[in-house]
């Protein structure tokens, strides 16, 4: 009997779960079981996006006919040949012979490696961000190498802005009937699981992910599909932010995990201790596992997770001990960055397990293993106390501080703690008579609901807040994070006095009160007329009545934060770019050479407005 899911009207999910199997590549444990997710687009072509493990190829087998209901199979998009998603690829070649298997050209060659049947008559080679029609989808092919395999692409539905993410993305737990990320309790129930599949399986391969992620910043992404785990249609910012961290190897939390190796508990009991004085000294959530009791793919995720480890050996066969040894060549392996490393060591007579421990920990990139080791001749001494003090305080001096300020009479107002306020970015634009003008602001705050009432604070040196003050009307443009530093420029660097910021710009829109508002680059516009000004120093206060409001997309809002985070140019990076940007909108063509038909995607300006950087 299928089981199948409908996820649109043409949309399906065909995939399986499987709880039965004990360690997944036979050396994670997964106590809850993963989820082998496959798809089918129902076109004017039918389309398969990968396929599943052996183990739950009859499920599959029965939703793949459930969904086809009679009809051929024409396509299968194969973005990923690890057997997990890529075994069951021959049985389809031979119940629909039918079908045209979509891959690039390394996918076709492990194709070769796997399976016996003629691959060459069968595929259709795509290479990156070549298309394929199917109907009304189209879908577009972006090469992901490494992530987690060399052959590694995700396929990009450019109809309904879905991204087919192959392991990008996944998770480890079968799906317990809801398939999407929104309806489970992802943050408590599913993201250790979620950090432990990323870390383990393409934790190594940071750069490589980074890449996509560059690129898929690049796309609007209304849903994500991985092949494991739940489906992401809302949140995938909070999603991509794991990522992103996980990705540059930066630490999501300040944070202490201790690994301890013992054979006769007094190695273990030292890692208490510490652990006692790191909470004294006001550490929270200290976490400490045995190496011998818990898996190492759990500790690694761990890892990934805390800014500061702790790693404590006995010294076994002249060496590290056998659990910690490996541990600690799987954290290496997968190139952990940008940590605080402290050590301790155990040996009755020739203790070695520290220095071992230092000279594989030396090899990742940008960690501070602290100088404060200990080491134990057998068992922890009470004299010895002092130096897991010294080691603790070293480990807590190297923890950013978060002080409770002194209050006093002339109590300072500082200039940090107002960047802390959080903000939203728009394009504030008027109109009068012919002449329209719009600047950046980052002042709009909803004052009342009913009636729908915001405030604005507008520099008096800027045109539009004259304009304002004699119209009474204005947009306001809610900046989306996909908006180019460009348009900062345009809008915020240049004052309407000396140039027409409109001029020869096309796919500008007016609402119904006939001033300007920004289509793209935005997610909604509000139109409001002004009842009230309060007069400051430098700034007009503008109270106004909502008029018109309307959603433009749902590209989340653009903060202060992410502006400076994301999208206002690093020195350096503005020497590295190279490549075409949009005197219009900003939009930056990537390339030496401009092709002359060259349409910008985001405002239509052809290549004549384009400038190189
Ligand atoms: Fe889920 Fe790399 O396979």
């Amino acid at each position: 009997m299928y089981c199948v899911k409908k996820m649109t009207e043409d949309l399906y999910w065909v995939g399986g779960n499987d709880r039965r199997l004990a360690l997944f590549e036979n050396v994670y444990p997964i106590p809850r079981g993963v989820s082998y997710n496959a798809y089918v687009v129902l076109d004017e072509k039918t389309v398969l996006l990968d396929t599943v493990d052996h183990s739950v190829s009859p499920i599959f087998f029965e939703n793949l006919a459930h969904v086809l209901n009679g009809r051929k199979l024409d396509y299968l998009i194969v973005n990923h040949m690890e057997p997990d998603h890529a075994a069951t690829i021959e049985a389809v070649v031979l119940r629909y012979p039918e079908v045209t298997l979509v891959c690039n050209k390394k996918t076709a060659q492990m194709m070769k490696n796997f399976f016996s049947f003629d691959v060459d008559s069968r595929v259709h080679l795509v290479a990156e961000m070549d298309t394929l029609c199917t109907g009304k989808h189209t879908f577009a092919f972006v090469m992901a190498p490494m992530v987690h395999w060399p052959e590694v692409m995700v396929t990009y539905d450019v109809t309904t802005k879905t991204l087919f993410a192959a392991d990008a993305f996944g998770t480890f737990g079968a799906l317990g009937g809801n398939l999407y990320a929104d309806e489970v309790n992802f943050q408590t129930e599913w993201l250790d699981d979620a950090r432990r599949y990323y870390t383990n399986i393409v934790g190594k391969y940071g750069t490589q992910v980074q890449a996509l992620l560059k690129k898929a910043a690049t796309i609007e992404i209304e849903m994500i599909c991985p092949l494991h785990g739940p489906v992401w249609r809302k949140d995938i910012g909070w999603f991509i932010d794991k990522y992103v961290h996980w990705a540059t190897y930066t630490p999501e939390e300040d944070a202490v995990v201790i690994a301890y190796a013992s054979v006769y508990g007094n190695t273990e009991t030292a890692a208490n201790i510490l652990a006692g004085k790191l909470a004294d000294l006001g550490v929270r959530n200290v976490k400490v596992y045995d190496v011998s009791a818990t898996h190492a793919s759990e500790i690694v995720s761990e890892c990934f997770r805390a800014s500061h480890l702790v790693f404590l050996s006995t010294t076994y066969n002249a060496g590290m001990f056998v659990n910690m040894e490996n541990l600690v060549h799987d954290i290496v392996n997968h190139n952990l960055q940008n940590r605080t490393i402290a050590l301790v060591e155990n040996g009755s007579w020739a203790p070695t397990a520290g220095g071992l421990m230092r000279a594989e920990f030396s090899k990742l990139k940008n960690c501070t293993i602290l100088d404060e080791m200990v080491t134990i001749k057998s068992s922890l001494k009470p004299d010895q106390l002092t130096q897991l003090d010294a080691l603790a305080e070293a480990i807590v001096a190297s923890m950013p501080k978060h002080e409770a300020p002194v209050h006093t009479p002339d109590a300072p107002v500082e200039q940090n703690a107002m960047f802390s306020l959080s903000y939203g970015l728009f394009v504030l634009t008027a109109r009068d008579g012919a002449k329209d003008n719009g600047c950046i602001i980052n002042t709009v705050t909803q004052l009342t609901d009913t009636p729908k009432r915001i405030s604005i604070a507008v520099n008096k040196a800027n045109y539009t807040h004259d304009m304002i003050k004699k119209t009474g009307v204005f947009n306001v443009s809610v900046l989306s994070n996909d908006a180019p530093f460009a348009m900062f420029q345009h809008y915020g660097f240049q004052s309407g006095r000396d140039v027409d910021k409109f001029a020869g710009v096309q796919g500008m829109a007016r609402a119904t009160n006939g001033v300007y508002y920004l289509p793209y680059c935005t997610n909604a516009f509000i139109s409001a007329r002004v009842t009230q000004t309060i007069e400051f120093e430098t700034h007009t206060l503008f109270i106004a009545d909502v008029t018109e409001a309307r959603q433009l997309s749902e590209v989340p809002s653009m903060t202060y934060a992410y502006y400076f985070a994301n999208v206002k140019p690093k020195p350096s990076k503005l020497k590295e770019q190279h490549g075409w940007v949009c005197k219009i909108c900003g939009y930056v063509y990537e390339g030496e050479d401009l092709p002359a038909d060259f349409i910008c995607p985001l405002c239509k300006h052809g290549a004549e407005d384009f400038e190189k950087v």
